[in-house]
């Protein structure tokens, strides 16, 4: 076991070429920032953006904690993706990608330029889509996913993914929240070799009354699927005689680029609004910081684009750079748990990253599967999403990375937009499961909520940013107020609202900082956010269910579960609780999708509440874990409860 006291130093020949070399360069932007904040990020935003018109102010406060960056700059994010590379990488690759069944395309910056411009021709032209209009991407990991986002991008349309796993009633709230006009689907794609569906989803989502006008179908596995007269068109028709220039829409700075909903303590899922300077200029610099990825690298993050990450780190932020990015439409695991070192191998990726969740699956699945190929090319491992553990981090390291790869342990959020807390691998000594310093530029700080002081050294705080930062949520969609309550009512410092994660951070003795988990009432189920509401919610639809609570439970491999207590209006025993199971299961698929389902489903004859009639929920995740009570539970309305749910819960493990 490694312990976490043990440090590994940058590889010095890796230091020697990187974009930041060693700690003193590190402190040295930190301190500029410190000094000079506006002057820090008007300069990084003049050196990186292809501005149309240049920002004349950096950053508004005066309506703080709504801030604006850059005002009177004039951009186009499409432009920062592709035409500004037009002139040196038109033939670069831009977008590897390899299906599910093992076809490779290679899309070149100049492919993508037209690709994306067909699109946004079709947009415009076809379904009227225009300038702030919100265009919701339902669709597999395929390069037209990529396309669409850039099409929106380029006409100054807003577009908010949905990830391809959530249901039809998940996607219906979101096209509703978001009022969007359009959807943008396939008609599935491919998944362990056969074909899966997505566009009978859409068709569900959209009965009754819906805002959408329009569905835009790309055609990817041609299974048959049901047509809506005047609703709906293949993109595989319309595109083909769409012209390949499309001038790109003059954007202000603080134009919304996109949507994406995304899991709280309470209520439905919020729209995290970004918006198009600040947003895509630390997608770029974080892409050059934190994985330092030179000219001829290839590089490869496993997530999906339906989650931030795929949002940042596989099309905005290497586009943006002009780096070559890896797409996989397929499953890690399939045919065998050596496909993404096998990937590795044959498109000699030099960055990859993942999440700790996948690593423990495919440690699991196949332990011995790194060293039956060539990964010599990797110099860069990254993690996003949970902490890593240590025997996942050691395998990771030594076999995946054959020891001379730093691991990136990337802290951050869908609100945040880029990486927050990260080492830099050419410079931060790494220790296990540590996501260490805050990005040059970046105040992240462990705060203290009662007093808003630093927290001590071995205190667990709570994670905050004390200044607005360029990439961050400027709104939850449509809800200001949601906005204020949700991310800056918890913590001040030196009296002013501060930016709260809702996680729980540790500083050790030199200053790292060490994720410890949410605060709040939010899981991390496989590195996905799940609002124990949302759950709790679509299972009160079952009308026999008369309470239900929530809460995570430490999972081996997913590193939290879901655990459900439920009191029915009626039972009748265990036959009848088999059967309820199901109903509940289905119930789950159909609001929100599998990745909600959960791992335990526990019928109880009554919840721990205080008098006040607040579930403590606290101590129904220590009856989860299979831990003793040992709190004070006299302030219960009725304490014996706590024995009969841990007799039940004891009964059924
Ligand atoms: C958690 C994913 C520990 C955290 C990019 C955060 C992490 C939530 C890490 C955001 C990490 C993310 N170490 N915990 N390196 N990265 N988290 O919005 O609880 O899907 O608040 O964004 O994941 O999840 P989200």
């Amino acid at each position: 076991m490694i312990e976490k006291k043990q440090v590994f130093k940058p590889n010095k020949e890796f230091a020697k070429v990187a974009n930041i070399k060693n700690m003193c360069e590190y402190y040295e932007l930190q301190e500029s920032a410190m000094e000079d904040y506006e002057g820090f990020w008007g300069d990084a935003a003049k050196e990186k953006i292809d501005w149309i018109e240049p920002f004349t102010d950096v950053l508004d406060e005066s309506k703080a904690p709504f801030v604006k960056w850059f005002g009177g700059g004039k951009l186009n994010v499409a432009q920062q993706c592709i035409d500004r590379h037009l002139e040196t990488r038109k033939n670069k690759a831009a977008i590897i990608f390899e299906g599910d069944r093992g076809d490779i395309q290679t899309i070149t910056y100049l492919d993508l330029y037209k690709h994306v411009n067909r699109f946004a021709n079709l947009l415009k032209e076809d379904f009227d889509v225009k300038r702030g209009d919100r265009v919701i991407i339902y669709m597999p990991m395929i390069p037209e996913a990529a396309y669409a986002m850039l099409a929106c991008a380029r006409i100054g349309a807003i577009h908010s993914i949905v990830f391809g796993g959530f249901s039809s009633e998940a996607l219906r709230d979101r096209i509703e929240d978001a009022e969007a006009k359009v959807v943008i689907t396939a008609d599935g794609a491919y998944r362990k070799e056969r074909p899966y569906m997505l566009k009978p989803v859409v068709d569900e989502a959209l009965e009754g009354k819906t805002p959408v006008k329009k569905v835009l179908v790309v055609e990817r596995n041609n299974e048959d699927v049901a047509w809506v007269a005047g609703r709906d068109y293949s993109y595989n028709e319309l595109i083909k005689d769409k012209s390949s220039v499309c001038e790109a829409e003059v954007m202000d700075a603080e134009d919304p680029l996109f949507l994406l909903y995304t899991s709280g303590s309470t209520g439905k899922p919020k729209g995290v609004q970004h918006n198009s300077a600040g947003y895509i200029l630390w997608a770029q610099m974080t892409m050059e910081w934190v994985f330092d990825v030179k000219e001829n690298d290839t590089y490869w993050c496993t997530a999906d684009i339906g989650w931030i990450t795929g949002h940042t780190y596989i099309v905005y932020g290497p586009l943006a750079m002009g780096a070559t990015t890896v797409m996989f439409e397929g499953v890690i695991t399939f045919p065998d748990a050596g496909r993404p070192w096998a990937m590795v191998e044959d498109h000699r990726v030099n960055q990859f990253y993942t999440a700790p969740t996948a690593i423990r699956v495919l440690h699991k699945m196949g332990e011995d599967e790194p060293a039956k190929y060539d990964l010599s090319s990797l110099k860069v491992l990254g993690t996003v999403g949970e902490p890593i553990d240590p025997p996942a981090w050691k395998w990771y390291h030594e076999e995946v990375g054959g020891g001379r790869c730093p691991i990136v342990d990337t802290y951050w959020q869908t609100e945040t937009g880029g990486h927050m807390v990260s080492p830099l691998p050419g410079a931060t000594p790494i220790k296990p499961g540590c996501a260490t310093l805050p990005l040059p530029g970046i105040m992240a700080e462990v705060l203290d909520p009662a007093t808003g002081e630093k927290s001590e050294v071995g205190e667990t705080g709570y994670m905050c940013v004390t200044r607005p930062w360029p990439a961050q949520i400027r709104n939850v969609w449509g809800d200001e107020e949601r906005y204020i309550t949700s991310y800056y009512s918890d913590v001040k410092k030196d009296g002013r609202a501060v930016y709260f994660t809702g996680d729980g951070a540790m500083y050790d003795e030199d200053g790292y900082i060490t994720i410890t988990g949410r605060t709040d009432d939010v899981i991390n189920v496989s590195g996905h956010r799940m609002g124990t509401a949302e759950v709790e919610a679509a299972i009160k639809k079952h009308s026999n269910v008369a309470e239900v609570a929530v809460v995570g439970k430490p999972h081996p491999l997913k590193g939290e579960g879901i655990f459900a207590y439920i009191v029915l209006k009626e039972d009748e025993g265990l036959a009848d609780e088999v059967e309820e199971v199901r109903t509940i299961n289905n119930i789950i698929k159909k609001e929100i999708g599998n990745i909600a389902l959960c791992d335990d489903m526990v019928f109880v004859s009554g919840l721990p509440k205080t008098r006040s009639g607040k579930i403590m929920r606290r101590i129904l995740r220590i009856i989860a874990k299979g831990e003793v009570v040992t709190q004070d539970i006299s302030t219960l309305e009725d304490p014996s409860i706590v024995a009969t749910i841990a007799s039940k819960v004891q009964s059924c493990s």
